[in-house]
């Protein structure tokens, strides 16, 4: 089943300070001849998300999390819980970013669990996979992929909003991005493993696309089949450039 709805989400990542809701004021200023069928999504650095939450009050643009930590509070010095983030007004959460995996090492059992922690607060995940280069170059993308959705969904998204975001490591921020058929192929294999793994509840859940996605490439991507949305990095930064994202949708 294709998703007709797009929701495309703006990950800030480590940018932005307080001077910087201008953009988020100005997309907000601008968003409101967009097509009604549509999500959009911010997700600033979490200092950011109650002053936000401010900016898109009354608005039609829903507040995210980056990340959330897998316990519901404790002795976890410099992490923020998913209940933490609900009460600054996010209504989504991006886990498994391979920023996270990375430089963190979460591996698909933590991000499973977060994913848990998410959806016990009521928060909606957007659980991001995909290859790295290497991976890619060796013929194992779908694979990889395919693994890490099985390992990192959890049981209790048969019964809850959530999205998947493939995200190929070589694609982001490097202006480089596979080609159509490569996404349609792996947004495909990314499909078979969530049915796989909770059913056919998994058929409605979006799969977006992240990893350079600009406003000149945003319109071929979106009309790729099983492309459900985007989850866009540097380009969700400016106001101008995000909202030609969102028109492409
Ligand atoms: O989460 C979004 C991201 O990783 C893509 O970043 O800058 O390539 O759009 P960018």
């Amino acid at each position: 089943m294709k998703q007709s709805v797009k929701l495309i989400v703006g990950n800030w990542k480590m940018h932005g300070v307080a001077a910087d809701l201008v953009e988020a004021r100005a997309l907000i200023e601008s968003v409101h001849d967009v097509r009604a069928d549509c999500r959009i999504a911010l997700c600033p650095p979490a200092t950011l998300t109650d002053r936000m939450r401010q900016v898109l009050a009354g608005g039609r643009i829903e507040l995210g999390g980056q990340d959330c930590h897998q316990a519901p509070s404790g002795a976890c010095t410099g992490s923020v819980s998913a209940e933490m983030l609900v009460d600054a007004g996010a209504t989504l959460v991006i886990l498994g970013h391979s920023e996270r995996r990375g430089a963190f090492g979460e591996t698909n059992e933590e991000v499973s669990a977060k994913v848990e922690a998410a959806i016990a607060v009521g928060l909606e995940p957007i659980v991001c996979v995909g290859e790295t280069l290497e991976q890619r170059e060796a013929g194992q993308a779908a694979a990889i992929v395919s693994a890490q959705v099985e390992g990192s969904l959890a049981d209790g998204l048969s019964e809850r909003p959530f999205a998947v975001a493939y995200e190929p490591v070589w694609a982001i921020g490097t202006g480089l991005t596979p080609s159509l058929e490569q996404i349609a192929e792996v947004h495909a294999a990314v499909r078979s493993a969530m049915i796989r793994r909770l059913g056919q509840a998994a058929r409605r859940a979006p799969i977006l696309y992240g990893g350079s996605v600009k406003p000149d490439n945003a319109a071929e991507i979106l009309g790729v089949s099983e492309v459900g949305g985007a989850l866009v990095g540097g380009a969700s930064l400016k106001a101008e450039d995000f909202l030609k994202i969102i028109r492409a949708a």
